[in-house]
């Protein structure tokens, strides 16, 4: 059983193709990050992924089922069991953080304990800061803690920890690792620091190019380039 299987994926934004022929596969509980330089296509293919953008020529399963051949009902219910944080935080507007957390937990019918998610994410100093007026790693943080409220089994994040302090860094991981570990649930991420590659993710996919020149473990790809580290080979395989 695979959660994502994807096999020569093609996307193109008019005559610019991103997209030239990616294979990807997640299975059930696997942390797995992609890697690549700006524009490469990373959010592109996350966006494929969650079902909000289209693809020209491939093909992507979610949870064992073609989305080039599913109902409407379906594809809602794939979408259930999926969830995201997307580059862009600048929604919720005009509710505080904790409104925001209830009503999220109002509307996934979850049962997750709002005072924990706060106490997890640290997030009770701005317990009743109108979203709005946070700062922006703050958003991130709130956005983040959002996504799990719905226990999905599959969450997409992409960049969770640009624009995060040290200390918040680390919680993020923690959270993640938990909530891995906890559920089974299976990630999927971007991020442009390649320790948090070797640290925290069980594999690797090295986006360049519009193709998916390496998709391993991150001692895999150690073992069998000699490198010293996923930054050093990062570095060495990815033109400027
Ligand atoms: N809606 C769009 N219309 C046209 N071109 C787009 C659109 N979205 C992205 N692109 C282009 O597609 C390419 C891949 O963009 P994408 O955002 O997927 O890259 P990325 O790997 O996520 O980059 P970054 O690391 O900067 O976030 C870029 O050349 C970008 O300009
Ligand atoms: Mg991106």
């Amino acid at each position: 059983m695979n959660i994502i299987d994807i096999k020569d994926l093609h996307k193109s934004y008019g005559k610019h193709p991103v997209l030239k022929g990616i294979h990807f596969q997640a299975k059930p509980g696997e942390i797995i990050g992609i890697i690549g330089k700006n524009g490469a296509g990373k959010s592109t293919l996350l966006e494929i992924i969650m079902t909000i953008k289209g693809f020209d020529h491939g093909k992507v399963s979610l949870f064992n089922q073609d989305l080039q051949n599913i109902s409407d009902r379906q594809l809602e219910e794939i979408r259930s069991d999926i969830s995201a944080v997307l580059q862009p935080t600048q929604f919720y507007k005009n509710l505080k953080v904790e409104e925001l957390l209830k009503l999220f937990k109002a509307y996934y019918q979850s049962d997750m304990d709002i005072k924990k998610v706060m106490a997890d994410f640290k997030l009770e100093p701005h317990r009743k800061t109108y979203f709005e007026k946070l700062s922006g790693g703050w958003k991130q943080k709130v956005s983040l803690a959002i996504a799990f409220i719905s226990k999905p089994k599959l969450i997409v994040l992409d960049e969770p920890t640009t624009g995060l302090d040290p200390h918040m860094r680390n919680m993020l991981w923690a959270y993640i690792t938990e909530y891995n570990q906890k559920t089974g649930g299976t990630v999927i991420l971007t991020t442009h620091y390649m320790d948090e590659i070797e640290m925290y993710c069980d594999k690797v996919m090295l986006l360049n190019e519009g193709r998916n020149e390496v998709f391993d473990t991150p001692d895999q790809i150690l073992s069998s380039t000699g490198f010293q580290s996923i930054n050093e080979f990062y570095l060495k395989n990815v033109s400027i």
